[in-house]
């Protein structure tokens, strides 16, 4: 890929999967920041669930943190966004792949919108995307490299999920973050399918 096209976040560097960084990131301030309280409160598993009278009660540290906590998740969501938006305008997919591209960067703009929807009802200011971000534009020559490239993303976000799944307390988050692995899981089989690989090549996902 040789050139930029209109819509697309500008791209700076070549630093590989930064979804996967990005979600690494937000599992380790999440394991570290955590002190003893619900890190994303029963108020954002209800705000997630459409239940806004539990979150009206909770109190403003706990609500801070859930911000913090679901803005990380946000960021790494915008991430991918753009990512899909990179390779569906590159011109280097077929119509059936970009038709999948596009359904999955749906997927995520669904995880975004749910997400920021949950920060707005606590009262923050929800993560937007940035201006650049670094994906690996200059390997990215052909459909398979644009395959693998988001294979290795989505890899990154299910392990990234697998990693923030036991890290909350409330079991009703766990729930809904596992929900996301799921899709995201499904997302890397069929990237793998595509590229002619075995979609499912272990029992268990790390
Ligand atoms: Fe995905």
């Amino acid at each position: 890929m040789t050139s930029q096209v209109i819509n697309t976040p500008a791209v700076t560097a070549k630093t590989g999967s930064g979804y996967e960084n990005k979600f690494q990131n937000f599992s380790r301030r999440v394991f570290f920041s955590k002190t003893g309280g619900t890190l994303l409160s029963a108020s954002a598993v209800a705000l997630l669930a459409g239940c806004d009278t539990i979150a009206a009660t909770a109190d403003s540290g706990s609500v801070q943190d859930d911000v913090n906590i679901l803005n990380s998740a946000i960021g790494a969501e915008l991430e991918a966004i753009a990512a899909y938006q990179l390779g569906a305008e590159s011109g280097l997919l077929s119509s059936g792949v970009l038709a999948v591209a596009v359904k999955f960067q749906g997927h995520h703009k669904e995880h975004a919108d749910v997400l920021a929807s949950t920060v707005v009802k606590l009262g923050g200011k929800a993560e937007t995307p940035k201006a650049n971000y670094n994906f690996p534009v200059e390997k990215l020559n052909s459909e398979a490299d644009v395959l693998t490239f988001a294979a290795e993303l989505e890899k990154g976000a299910v392990s990234a999920y697998l990693g923030a799944v036991p890290l909350f307390t409330n079991r009703d988050l766990a729930k809904a973050a596992a929900s996301i692995l799921g899709d995201e899981a499904m997302h890397w089989a069929v990237l793998r399918s595509a590229l002619g690989l075995d979609p499912v090549p272990v029992a268990f996902m790390s």
